[in-house]
């Protein structure tokens, strides 16, 4: 069923456990989101990337809503990372559940004057933000920043933000990145547990492909509430198809597709295990 992104998050805030929220790109992709979610009785969040919108359009957003709608456990649809105003409106024109005001490329007072105009276009249509502070290193979708302007989120700053922006979840940078980690992941739980004591929203992890369990669910006790996962679903899923290919003997187009589907449902039943969401569905 399809629900409001705002009712996932703060249900998982007051249970102590996290949503995963997958990035979609295909049909392969959507099913086994939803196929695993049920299995676990797990609610979801089904996200696409401005990226994925240039090529699927709006009707990749349909396929998410309609399959959030005919699914068993409760499902949500999110624009994920959106610095353009057109596009977030073409997002909530679709219907979209909720959507990212990514103004983290910007300076704070920047970040939250655009957040604050997407809160206010977002909340006229009865729907819920996301927004980020500070600035996550590594790569998505083409999406680069370097290294040396990664910045951690502070926990002052990202109260007053949460306080003046009215956004309904932050994104926090506490040594995250986005994509492959090429060096040991080592995250900053000390900032983590001194954002969660000042802010009162839920607070959302980027970055989680390539992070250890351990780190997991050390995040989800602290208040972590969304974990975005990309990188983990979309390999698995183009290495089982590449497979596919190589050792078909004649190889049929469903085929690939099931086969996709099966081998991305294994990366996301993990993570909804480590996120404390199964059999959090009723
Ligand atoms: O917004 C999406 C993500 O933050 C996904 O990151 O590709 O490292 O899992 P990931
Ligand atoms: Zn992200």
């Amino acid at each position: 069923m399809l629900v409001p992104t705002e009712q996932l998050l703060q249900h998982a805030r007051q249970d102590r456990y996290a949503v995963g929220a997958f990035n979609v790109y295909t049909l392969e992709a959507v099913r086994a989101v939803v196929s695993a979610a049920e299995e676990s009785r797990s609610p979801a969040i089904l996200q696409v990337l401005p990226k994925a919108l240039e090529l699927g359009g709006t009707a990749l957003i349909a396929l998410c809503l309609e399959a959030a709608r005919t699914a068993g456990v409760p499902l949500s649809v999110h624009l994920d990372h959106c610095s353009s105003a057109d596009t977030i409106e073409t997002a909530l024109e679709a219907g979209i559940s909720s959507i990212m005001a990514d103004g983290s490329g910007l300076p704070y007072d920047r970040n939250l004057a655009f957040t604050r105009q997407m809160v206010d276009l977002t909340l006229s249509r009865g729907k819920s933000v996301e927004a980020e502070l500070g600035r996550l290193s590594g790569s998505e979708d083409g999406m680069t920043v370097a290294r040396r302007d990664a910045c951690l989120t502070d926990p002052a700053q990202a109260e007053m933000f949460a306080d003046q922006s009215g956004v309904h979840a932050l994104a926090v940078c506490i040594g995250n990145v986005h994509g492959t980690y090429h060096a040991p992941p080592q995250l900053d739980f000390k900032r983590l547990a001194a954002i969660a004591d000042r802010v009162r929203i839920p607070l959302v992890l980027h970055g989680t492909s390539g992070l250890p369990d351990a780190m997991i669910t050390r995040a989800v006790a602290l208040g972590v509430c969304k974990f975005n996962v990309n990188t983990e679903l979309r390999s698995a899923g183009m290495a089982a198809g590449a497979a596919y290919l190589e050792e078909a003997y004649k190889p049929e187009l469903v085929e690939r597709m099931q086969v996709e589907v099966n081998a991305m449902r294994q990366p996301v039943m993990a993570k909804i295990g480590l996120f404390g969401s199964a059999g959090k569905a009723s």
